[in-house]
């Protein structure tokens, strides 16, 4: 039996992750922690809010007491550390709520557990997820490996860059056990459509111009988030303590490109004529410090703990256009209120 405490498990990758470990490991209880902001949704979690090994938590990974008590009251010796604020443009325009959800709670998270663990660290893990973002950005050529110097240029790669450097220094200076693993760009289900690829398929569907930032040129290496997923399973599992493990896709696209792909499968899908929505392609203003190019080396991953990613790239993206196409009712519902407003000012 293991108490794990999940952050962030009603978003985007969190809620893969808690379906897959609720599924994988009916021995474990999972205790999903999130403050359920605009990017959680329980319902991406409907299909197990019942099972007797899933709790849910609704509390601010910033508010330390709150996080203490759930670590005492649940027993938690293992947590996967998911919660964060997510997307870039946001932290273009509101630096703050990056520092304070990114650094300090994932600062509150860390003394949490080492005051609850007292130094007795058997069989306890503290498991951080990180972005490739922290590694900067790459011209043509080259690959972000685990001792690339962190380089970051956007609010929201600083404020995840410096939750790394919180981990690894509770490791070095009070030895907590630690795991960190710094991923590329998810697609898949349930992803809030403010991001690119939701964002199009939703655009495409309902004709509406396609606002792609500058030349559409920047390099992205794309993952299926269910792979993301068995990836955290395998390093919560077998990681070295204290390592870091990138894990990728092994799958570059220029958005460009990419987005034609996306344009025909949703036209294909749709019945419509193929290449119809071209036509909604709108060159707009380049995004302020646009990294050019991320490509993630996970050979690491790869050769120590035999993880590589399982699912082809077009078959994953078909997947994902048909699950946004059917599940019209939850695009609706995360996409009505307060969003508009966002997309409003975003793409005035
Ligand atoms: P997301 O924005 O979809 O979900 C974030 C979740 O965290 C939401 O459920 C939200 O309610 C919760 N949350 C936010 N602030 C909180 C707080 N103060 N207390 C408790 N919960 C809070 O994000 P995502 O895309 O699923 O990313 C999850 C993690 O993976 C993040 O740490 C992100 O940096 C990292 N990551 C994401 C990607 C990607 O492509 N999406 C790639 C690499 C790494
Ligand atoms: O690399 C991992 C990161 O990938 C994660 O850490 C982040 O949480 C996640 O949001 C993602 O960051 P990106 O900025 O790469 O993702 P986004 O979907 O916002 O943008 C992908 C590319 O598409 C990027 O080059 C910007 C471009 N873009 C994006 C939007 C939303 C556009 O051209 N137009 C848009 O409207």
């Amino acid at each position: 039996m293991r108490n794990i405490l999940i952050t962030g498990g009603a978003g985007f990758i969190g809620s893969h992750v808690v379906r897959l470990f609720i599924h994988n490991y009916p021995d474990y209880k999972i205790i999903n922690l999130d403050l359920l902001t605009y990017a959680g949704n329980l319902e991406n979690l409907k299909d197990i809010e019942g099972k007797s090994n899933y709790t849910f938590v609704k509390a601010d990974i910033c508010d330390y007491d709150v996080v203490a008590d759930v670590f005492s009251k649940y027993k938690i010796d293992g947590v996967i550390h998911l919660a964060a604020e997510s997307h870039v443009d946001r932290s273009i325009k509101d630096p703050f709520s990056f520092a304070k959800t990114n650094v300090m709670g994932t600062l509150s998270l860390l003394q949490a557990a080492q005051n609850y663990w007292e130094g007795d660290f058997n069989k306890k893990l503290f498991y951080h997820i990180s972005t490739d973002e922290v590694y900067g950005s790459l011209n043509e050529k080259g690959f972000f490996t685990e001792t690339t110097a962190y380089d970051p240029h956007s609010p929201y790669s600083a404020s995840k860059a410096s939750s790394d450097h919180f981990v690894r220094a509770f490791h070095d200076t009070y030895n907590l056990p630690v795991v960190i693993s710094n991923c590329s760009n998810n697609y898949g289900s349930h992803q809030f459509p403010e991001k690119l690829i939701p964002l199009f398929i939703n655009n495409i569907k309902n004709n509406k111009p396609l606002p792609i930032y500058g030349k559409g040129d920047n390099v992205r290496d794309w993952l299926f988030v269910n792979d993301h997923a068995k990836a955290i399973d395998v390093i919560f599992h077998k990681g070295k303590l204290g390592e870091t493990y990138n894990i990728g896709g092994f799958n570059e696209w220029k958005n460009i490109d990419l987005i034609k792909v996306l344009i025909s499968t949703v036209d294909k899908l749709l019945g419509r004529k193929e290449g119809a929505s071209e036509k909604l392609i709108t060159f707009i203003k380049d995004r302020a410090g646009h990294d050019f190019r991320y490509a993630i080396d996970a050979s690491k991953l790869k050769n120590e703990l035999g993880w590589e990613p399982s699912l082809q790239f077009e078959e994953g993206i078909k997947k994902t256009v048909q699950w946004y196409l059917k599940n019209e009712e939850w695009v609706k519902n995360v996409t009505s209120g307060e969003y508009q407003k966002y997309y409003d000012e975003m793409y005035e």
